[in-house]
């Protein structure tokens, strides 16, 4: 198996998408992909504001219009926002010639990794605790769906979760190559 044309991260809020993506990109030797940053590039204005004066429904078009777009791109490793997943219509648009993988992530761990971040305009609230928990319930069953590899990240450094995710988005690492070679030696002595 040789790699696929993209791979697709999905998952919450502090799911690690865009560490975990940028360093996975730079492994297989893909270019990195980050729809949440491309859309406030290219709108010349962070999320928060676009939540403020476009609401998120004004966000979720945009983010179907970069979707549209970013599925053309081949050789890409692109991390999507956490709520991507919600419109039906950008489903077609995640799985196109990708390998889409769900970082799945505990509650605790998105409280943890989101707690000082003030970008996240669904989190600007008394408890965005509640939220996390919320969206989870909703979303997890769309990710699983979604989902070619669920990978988990709990306790794990980026750098593990991304060894891991090398050897599934492509067997032909060096360790099975490896294993290919002996056990062609074993098929040529007679042993296997
Ligand atoms: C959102 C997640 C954010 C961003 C926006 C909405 C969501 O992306 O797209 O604030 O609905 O979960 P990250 O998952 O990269 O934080």
């Amino acid at each position: 198996m040789s790699l696929p044309k993209r791979v697709v991260l999905v998952g919450p809020m502090g799911a690690g998408k865009s560490t975990i993506g940028r360093m996975l990109a730079k492994e297989i030797g893909y270019r990195f992909l980050d729809s949440d940053r491309i859309i406030e590039d290219r709108c010349g204005a962070n999320i928060p504001w676009i939540f403020d004066v476009e609401g998120e429904d004004g966000f979720r078009q945009r983010e179907t219009a970069m979707l549209r777009e970013l599925a053309e791109e081949e050789s890409t490793v692109l991390a999507t926002g956490g709520g991507a997943v919600m419109r039906p219509e950008n489903h077609e648009l995640l799985k196109k010639a990708s390998v889409v993988v769900y970082l799945r992530t505990s509650i605790e761990q998105q409280v943890e990794r989101t707690r000082k971040d003030r970008n996240r305009p669904l989190l600007q609230n008394d408890d965005p605790e509640a939220v996390l928990r919320k969206l989870f319930a909703i979303r997890d069953p769309i990710y699983t769906e979604l989902a070619d590899i669920v990978m988990h990240t709990d306790r794990k450094s980026p750098r593990l979760v991304v060894r891991q995710l090398v050897n599934r988005v492509n067997p032909k690492t060096p360790r099975h190559k490896r294993q290919r070679r002996k056990e062609g030696r074993q098929y040529a002595k007679g042993t296997s």
